[in-house]
């Protein structure tokens, strides 16, 4: 079967560091809850599980961003958690408190009796989206696929669910850090085919989530965190379709460690809110390109103030190849769909060569 071309690349040149027409622009959790189209698809389906286990309710979904805004870019409708469900423990949504474990694991006799999830069958329902969203698209923008980092997922896994201060998993790693390691190592397999699947099926980037690796410690950042991730990047599929798999990392909270995370091989670092796009580009903007970085609470204001914001993030990061605009973080609940267009409209407008 012969693929459609990709009739908007400017995600993916930008990625690659080469010249675009405009900056190209994308949000993480651009499909969610503030769309009310997504709120009526998850009543149809019945639960958000039910939305990612089903390859036409997750194609459905994806798409919903896409035809309100011109994004350059498509990401799979799915969760970092289904790694972590796929191993058996038990993932449920509680309403309003977010995803939880049935059998959280906290010994190293749990962790051993991990099984590592096969890609292509506990979690073959996240390929067949992968394959149906990518058909769907038929060329129109590229598709990301992703997987939580390696340490982000063990927060949930040990924590039982979310965390303030991730205390369970922070004792451990303090008192038995081999336990940790165990843990981890199995996490970067079971990543790795996880995303070499996603890709096979018809992902054209990766996005790696470290969303908690910034509540590590420096020298615990590189040990429990980069190393895994590290792991990963060398284990992936880079070239596919005749075209280079781009891998962009994201470690919310990481703008102290950027060199480092330069220095994996990867071909993006995503930022939030809290760093100066000049300051990250001249310390890594030569070796890789950078995604970000606006304060999601940005939407909250005007849509003056979310034009002003977007501006000046464009001037920050200034005249150079190698800019990919995103929220520093998810887009939130609260959101007024209508400022984000403002945002997306604006990022095309201001950045037009
Ligand atoms: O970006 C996208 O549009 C793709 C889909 C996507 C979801 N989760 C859908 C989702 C992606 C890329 C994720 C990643 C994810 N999931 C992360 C890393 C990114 C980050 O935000 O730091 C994390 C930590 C999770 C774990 C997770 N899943 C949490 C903490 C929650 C509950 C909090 C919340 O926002 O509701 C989820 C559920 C979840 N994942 C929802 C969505 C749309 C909301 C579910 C619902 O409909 O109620």
């Amino acid at each position: 079967m012969t693929l459609p071309v990709l009739k908007n690349d400017r995600f993916l040149r930008a990625l690659n560091r080469e010249s675009v027409d405009m900056t190209p622009v994308w949000m993480m959790r651009q499909a969610g809850r503030y769309l009310p189209e997504y709120r009526a698809s998850r009543k149809n389906a019945g639960s958000f599980m039910d939305l990612c286990r089903n390859a036409e309710f997750a194609c459905e979904v994806t798409l919903q961003p896409l035809e309100r805004y011109p994004l350059d870019a498509a990401i799979l409708f799915s969760d970092i958690l289904t790694i972590p469900d796929a191993m058996g423990m038990g993932l449920y949504f509680e309403a309003g408190e977010g995803p939880r474990f049935e059998r959280p694991v906290r010994t190293a006799k749990d962790i051993e009796a991990l099984p590592i999830p096969g890609a292509e069958d506990e979690l073959g329902y996240v390929m067949n989206a992968v394959s149906t969203i990518r058909k769907a698209l038929n060329g129109r923008v590229p598709l990301i696929g992703f997987a939580g980092s390696p340490w982000t997922l063990a927060t949930y896994m040990v924590e039982g669910g979310s965390s303030r201060d991730f205390r369970l998993l922070k004792e451990l790693m303090y008192k038995q850090p081999e336990v940790v390691h165990l843990l981890l190592d199995k996490l970067a397999e079971s990543v790795t085919s996880y995303l070499n699947a996603q890709i096979k099926h018809g992902a054209q980037a990766i996005q790696i989530f470290d969303s908690w690796g910034g509540a590590l410690s420096w020298p615990a950042y590189r040990e429990f965190s980069l190393q895994y991730m590290q792991k990963i990047i060398d284990g992936l599929i880079r070239e596919n379709e005749g075209r280079k798999v781009p891998v962009i990392l994201f470690t919310k909270g990481g703008g102290l460690w950027l060199e480092d995370m330069a220095a994996t091989g990867c071909d993006a670092l995503g930022l939030d809110w809290t760093i100066s796009m000049e300051n990250a580009r001249q310390r890594v903007g030569d070796k890789v390109a950078l995604q970000g970085n606006m304060d999601p609470a940005v939407l909250y204001g005007s849509p003056e103030s979310i034009r002003k914001e977007v501006k000046r993030i464009l001037d920050d990061f200034g005249p150079h190849n190698g800019h990919v605009f995103n929220l520093g973080h998810g887009i939130t609940p609260f959101v007024d769909p209508e400022h984000a267009r403002v945002f997306i409209e604006a990022v095309h407008e201001f950045s037009a060569r």
